[in-house]
């Protein structure tokens, strides 16, 4: 992932200063590596490293670069880890393009595997070098950079977004997903990744849209053509972005912007998976005597979808436990044949790190997954799973909570398939599946803040509460009642729906919430209603969260969920939890990118 510019003046003048400032403004988009590409007496001159773009300029004395045209980067490390090899802009064989772009190449293995037969010279592991070589293929046979670059096009799976410039002065930027702005300022044009980093180099913009290509000439003026070369006519808007909300990409929090990443990151997490680990990874589990899930918080509820998944569709059951209960008991039992499934966001979290290191020390594979590819879990594991939703500063996990969920989903489905219990036939679907699980958040996400917003006010002023689920999204009542505690300090507690009736049922009262998650089995849908009109009956404010009511008689709060396919609805139902606890947080005036006492790596433990 990454955030990437390229500026142009059109009066000649340098653009070095004001790249260095629009690349820091998206510095919440990666830092792992940056770099910056330019044309000098008709030759592409690439200075990149694995630093962040401050030190970039400091170390190679770049804030003294006289061009007009500069191209940046500033990255995530998703494929390949953070060397200055697999830093943009990537160029191809002869120098005569540099590439710099954000997302994952779904087909990235067979690209490479493509461009290294025909004498390519692949020089870092990442996915946009090989993009580099692909249009190199077609400038060759086209000798257009505009011609050869939408020729290229085609060849490009996944979720990807790109800005090209070529020697001769011409820029390219094509998006397949998320959008990409072209700023219009007084003597500049800038062509970026965030809309806010626009705030004061430009008055107004165009976006360019999924399947959209804009051509930027060498003096900076600009059209737009769609993937078939027809032009497309487009308007400027006037540019509206608050300088205070620009470090966090436009949004009052980090914990916002993340959660409106979120139909973007799942598809960067589907397109990162690569054939050949997740096949290894699939083999393992199949092959080994028990899988046993390891992880702490978000991502131990993460992993408990993970067994309902993988008994679903590939007929084993896992054990899911705590790191930190993990080497109490557990380690002892463990040994050769047995897969451990480390699952941590970070990657660094120290239960997480001691267990793997001893099961591993006992002879048990591990697989890690993690959004953090520089960390010691992908040393500590045999194989690895990278996450790939990009960089989260809230504290509270939401877009790698869901992007791990696609994760563990892929993975259980080729389990399945590997196992003969899914039909392979089934995998060419997932992409789709998983598009209009994006396109469908990405729809709805106004109308379930604003819904979310109103239910917070609705139960806000409850002392404690209850998120109550059954079946497959009960490990989201846990997720909900967590998130709630951490963001707004109102003490919540997940409850599976038949256990409500055992016990926590007896202190319900207008003081205490229930907010209930519609479960996706039919039975278990049927007793919650009973379970919701009960509650009521005690007093207690009850928010539902539903995907299949059109209407309610009864005085609760409903959100509505838009339905996706079923074992894609836990990343949907996610979605409102994550807004619901940021609205209470707001409400109750947390600081919720940094709630007090919570640290976004936990790395003090009682070893
Ligand atoms: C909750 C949260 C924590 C983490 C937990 C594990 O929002 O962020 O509960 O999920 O500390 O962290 P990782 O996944 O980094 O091991």
């Amino acid at each position: 992932m990454g955030g990437f510019a390229y500026l142009v003046s059109t009066v000649g003048a340098s653009v070095a200063p004001v790249l260095l400032e629009v690349l820091t403004r998206m510095e919440f988009r990666g830092r792992d590596t940056s770099g910056v590409a330019w044309i000098e007496g008709g030759e592409l001159k690439v200075v990149k490293d694995s630093v962040p773009i401050g030190d970039l300029y400091a170390r190679y004395g770049l804030k003294d670069l006289r061009t007009p045209r500069l191209l940046g980067h500033t990255r995530y490390s998703t494929h390949g880890k953070a060397d200055p090899r697999n830093a943009h802009p990537h160029v191809d064989c002869r120098r005569r393009l540099a590439v710099v772009g954000d997302g994952a190449l779904r087909n990235y293995e067979e690209l490479l595997m493509e461009v290294l037969r025909r004498g390519h010279r692949v020089e870092s592991k990442s996915d946009f070098e090989v993009i580099a070589h692909v249009i190199e293929e077609f400038l060759d046979r086209y000798g257009s950079p505009v011609k050869g670059f939408l020729e290229a096009v085609p060849k490009l799976r996944g979720f990807i977004s790109v800005a090209v410039l070529f020697a001769d002065g011409i820029v390219v930027a094509y998006t397949s997903h998320q959008p990409i702005y072209i700023g219009l300022g007084e003597s500049l044009v800038a062509v970026v990744s965030t809309l806010a980093s626009l705030y004061g180099i430009a008055d107004s913009y165009y976006e360019v849209l999924g399947g959209e290509v804009a051509v930027v000439s060498p003096e900076g003026r600009v059209l737009f053509v769609d993937v078939e070369g027809r032009t497309v006519v487009k308007s400027p808007q006037p540019l509206r972005v608050s300088g205070d909300l620009v470090s966090k990409g436009g949004y009052p929090h980090h914990m916002l912007r993340e959660v409106y990443e979120v139909p973007y990151s799942i598809l960067r997490t589907a397109s990162a998976v690569q054939l050949k680990y997740l096949e290894m990874a699939s083999r393992m589990i199949l092959q080994s005597r028990r899988t046993i899930v390891i992880a702490n918080g978000t991502s131990l509820h993460a992993g408990m979808v993970f067994s309902y998944y993988l008994t679903e569709l590939a007929g084993i059951t896992p054990l899911v436990v705590s790191s930190s209960e993990f080497p109490l008991y557990y380690v002892d039992n463990v040994g050769v044949g047995d897969v451990v499934v480390a699952i941590s966001q970070s990657g660094e979290t120290s239960e997480v790190l001691r267990s793997t290191y001893e099961a591993r020390l006992r002879g048990a594979t591990v697989l890690g997954l993690t959004n953090n590819i520089n960390s010691r879990l992908t040393k500590f594991s045999n194989i690895y799973l990278p996450i790939a939703a990009g960089p989260e500063l809230a504290v509270p996990a939401t877009k790698t909570f869901t992007s791990t969920l696609i994760l563990l989903y892929i993975l259980a489905k080729y389990v399945g398939v590997v196992a003969g219990r899914v039909e392979k036939a089934e995998l060419g679907g997932l992409w789709g599946e998983l598009e209009e699980l994006s396109r469908t958040i990405l729809s709805n996400l106004d109308s379930i803040s604003a819904q979310t917003r109103g239910a917070a006010e609705y139960i806000g002023r409850c002392t404690s509460g209850y998120v109550v689920s059954r079946g497959i999204t009960y490990p989201l009542a846990l997720e909900g009642a967590l998130k709630i505690k951490e963001s707004s300090y109102l003490h919540a507690e997940g409850v599976e729906g038949g256990e409500l009736r055992h016990g926590p049922i007896s202190i319900l009262d207008r003081n205490v919430f229930t907010i209930f998650i519609e479960p996706l089995e039919g039975s278990a849908a049927a007793d919650m209603l009973n379970l919701v009109a009960e509650s009521v009956s005690y007093g207690s404010p009850v928010v539902l969260i539903s995907h299949s009511l059109e209407r309610s008689d009864l005085p609760v709060k409903v959100v509505r969920v838009p339905k996706v396919s079923r074992h894609l609805m836990p990343v949907a139902l996610a979605v409102p939890l994550q807004l619901l606890a940021y609205w209470l947080a707001v409400l109750r005036g947390v600081d919720v990118d940094k709630p007090r006492r919570l640290v976004k790596v936990v790395t003090g433990s009682s070893e």
